[in-house]
């Protein structure tokens, strides 16, 4: 909450313009923030810096960690959509006006708070539908801020994350002909690989209400469909922070209709982009079970270590995978019929 706080008050932007370091006077003179509220700022900021998000000399100065870096507007590639848990300025106003829950932040907390309800209830939904009364893919498509608010924070991932998978291990992506993205959302994904090999046709299934709102562009085409049913027919099928949506029966079914779609390419394989748990480091490692528990709140899918991959590969009828690490909690993980 108080990293959302600086967030809405653009506190790492006002510090990086200040030239990359800001006393409380500075921020004072800067931020919009109410006269009797003066004296309650440096007390967000006290636990933001004991946080890691920021640090302060003894001189009661700020300056930005590698973490805040990445919340700063003007710097490209940032990822304030993403963190920002999809508040656009449209849903939040909608949100104000009807007193709904329109932004995937709010809508995760108030299903975070049904986990304990959830542990007791015997049923098989998930806490967001306990919270909302239906799946988070249903409130998407019946709810046109949510989704757009989702799509822009996947996007803001999906740039950032495609550019340094794509830096790092670029000889996944040399000798494919064509790529199908599936569920690949506003298409950022498909367009950066598109822009970083030309020579690759690419394709992005996504379901209707998605597709539906992404704009012809001539890089990528997009078709609407049903991943569970069918997946077009090309060499390679990317697959993006999509599997950890899905429960393992789910995660099978997919990845059969991505091997039918690859049998016979030549090349073919499975390209997933997800968190394989398990890193040496504390914090990556924390970062990777709590986005499980998102998963838990919000989906019916999970985070998963590697032997939990291995086994869905197996029953998916795939024979041999390789997991390669992109940055922080993400893995790029080729699997091969
Ligand atoms: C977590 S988002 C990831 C989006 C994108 N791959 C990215 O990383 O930015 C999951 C995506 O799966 C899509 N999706 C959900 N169910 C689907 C289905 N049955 N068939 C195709 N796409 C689906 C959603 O609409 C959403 O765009």
């Amino acid at each position: 909450m108080a990293l959302k706080c600086a967030i809405d008050l653009g506190i790492p932007s006002a510090i990086h313009r200040n030239g990359g370091s800001a006393s409380l006077p500075d921020l004072l003179a800067t931020l919009p923030i109410a006269e009797n509220k003066r004296p309650f700022l440096h007390r967000p900021m006290r636990f933001l810096t004991v946080s890691g998000i920021f640090t302060s000399a003894d001189d009661g100065v700020y300056q930005l960690t590698r973490v805040s870096r990445l919340l700063v507007d003007s710097i490209p590639l940032n990822l304030l959509p993403f963190a920002r848990g999809a508040v656009n300025e449209n849903s939040r106003k909608m949100s104000e006006t009807s007193g709904n829950f329109h932004t995937v932040f709010t809508r995760n907390f108030r299903s975070f708070l049904c986990l304990g309800e959830w542990f007791r209830d015997g049923g098989d939904t998930t806490p967001f539908a306990m919270a909302h009364g239906m799946d988070v893919w249903g409130a998407m498509s019946l709810d046109r801020a949510l989704a757009t608010g989702f799509s822009a924070s996947m996007a803001a991932n999906s740039k950032f994350l495609a550019e340094i998978a794509i830096r790092r291990h670029a000889e996944a992506f040399m000798n494919v002909s064509s790529l199908v993205n599936v569920g690949g959302g506003d298409g950022s994904m498909a367009r950066a690989i598109v822009k970083a090999f030309p020579h690759i046709k690419c394709l992005v299934l996504d379901l209707p209400h998605v597709v539906r709102g992404i704009p012809a562009d001539g890089f990528v085409e997009c078709v609407a469909g049903d991943m569970m049913d069918f997946v077009p027919p090309a060499n390679v099928v990317l697959l993006k922070l999509v599997l950890h949506d899905w429960s393992d029966e789910d995660c099978v079914r997919i990845l059969s209709r991505c091997r039918e779609a690859i049998s016979n390419r030549e090349g073919g394989k499975v390209i997933i982009i997800d968190t394989v748990i398990g890193s040496q480091s504390q914090q990556i490692y924390e970062a990777q079970l709590f986005l499980d528990l998102c998963m838990m709140t919000v989906t019916t899918g999970k985070e998963r270590e590697e032997k939990e991959w291995h086994m869905i590969f197996l029953k998916a009828g795939f024979t041999q995978y390789k997991i390669l690490p992109i940055l922080g909690i993400k893995s790029l993980i080729e699997v091969y019929p």
